[in-house]
């Protein structure tokens, strides 16, 4: 495995069926040819994961969306236009050509273009696009640095693009039409901006959050995102005072509650900055010596919601 800046690498080993791990705004992904079967069968071993879950497919141009999708509603070009390059997946029926095993044999296929200057680059200069899930390996906390990658896939991947820490930090809103826009995933784009463009978003899925194959948004799977050790969300003090005796490491927002470790993600209270720490803060306390990891609630607005949504899938939604 080597980590690098190479351009031409990622590009030479991509064409030649290999997967690269790349850098986005979000987080980093594990990227293989789009179009090619035996490409994204790699990124599936690689990352151990189930093939019900699909892939994203990430594109360099905003024309390409018409390469992967179909069909696209009117709501879904608004978004396009506002909020790409950028951390927002669109749900979207597929063309033909986009192989099953992206899809997880679903007639649509997610899209985004991300805002990442390296990888925007590496895409135009290839002639498909790349599929990439989340360059972890399945349910555990997405990497936001080419060394959180190397910590955990190092030996199976042959090149990480460096594309320095993910300036968001939280993976991608995802959106789907069927045909009301529908909320899959709280993400990199607030709800409410994307409310305020095309109007309402639902948000009540009761499938979506629901396990195993056949949910509308398969990979949202209720304990995901999730560190070895237990998490727990809630009232920090009041959590901190039942598991006294215990290490106890705290994710905060901007308050620091006195902990063994206490991860204050943002002092100034900026949740675009909390947003921005929250994943390189779990895998710190999952590595450290603290026996349980308490997390606040953070204010359900804004980035705050992905943030909350992370912070229960870490805490296997029993939070
Ligand atoms: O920010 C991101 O979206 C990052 C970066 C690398 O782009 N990617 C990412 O991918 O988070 P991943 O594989 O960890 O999550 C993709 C999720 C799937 O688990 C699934 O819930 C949803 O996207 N998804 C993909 N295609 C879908 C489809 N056709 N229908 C419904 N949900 C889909
Ligand atoms: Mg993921």
């Amino acid at each position: 495995m080597t980590i690098g800046v190479g351009l031409e690498r990622a590009q030479y080993l991509l064409e030649h069926g290999d997967v690269v791990a790349i850098p986005t705004e979000t987080v980093y992904g594990l990227a293989a040819n789009a179009f090619d079967v035996d490409a994204v069968l790699k990124v599936f071993e690689v990352k151990q994961r189930p093939s019900f879950d699909p892939l994203i497919v990430h594109i360099g141009r905003k024309e390409q969306v018409r390469d992967v999708a179909k069909d696209i509603p009117p709501e879904a070009r608004a978004l396009i236009d506002r909020f790409w390059p950028g951390p927002l997946t669109l749900v979207l029926p597929k063309q033909q050509r986009v192989p099953d095993i992206v899809t997880s044999g679903l007639d649509t296929v997610g899209v985004r273009m991300p805002a990442h200057p390296l990888t925007l680059e590496l895409l135009r200069s290839l002639d498909f696009p790349l599929a990439a899930p989340s360059a972890n390996p399945f349910g555990y906390v997405s990497p936001t640095t080419a060394q959180h990658v190397a910590d955990q896939l190092g030996e199976q991947v042959p090149y990480i693009l460096d594309g320095g820490p993910c300036s968001v930090g939280v993976e991608s809103t995802i959106i789907g039409f069927e045909p009301v826009p529908v909320l899959y995933r709280a993400g990199g784009i607030p709800v409410e901006e994307i409310e305020a463009l095309i109007g309402p978003v639902s948000t009540t899925t009761p499938h979506s959050l629901g396990e195993g194959p056949g949910v509308r948004s398969p990979g949202m799977l209720l304990s995901h995102y999730a560190p070895r050790k237990r998490v727990i969300v809630g009232d920090v003090p009041d959590l901190m005072r039942t598991h006294q005796g215990k290490r106890i490491g705290v994710i905060s927002f901007s308050q620091d509650h006195g902990a063994a470790i206490n991860e204050v993600l943002s002092p100034s209270g900026d949740l675009h900055e909390a947003a921005r720490g929250l994943f390189a803060a779990l895998r710190r306390l999952d590595s450290s010596h603290v026996d349980l990891i308490l997390a606040e609630v953070f204010p359900e607005e804004g980035l705050g919601r992905a943030i909350n949504d992370r912070l229960r899938r870490a805490a296997g939604g029993v939070a």
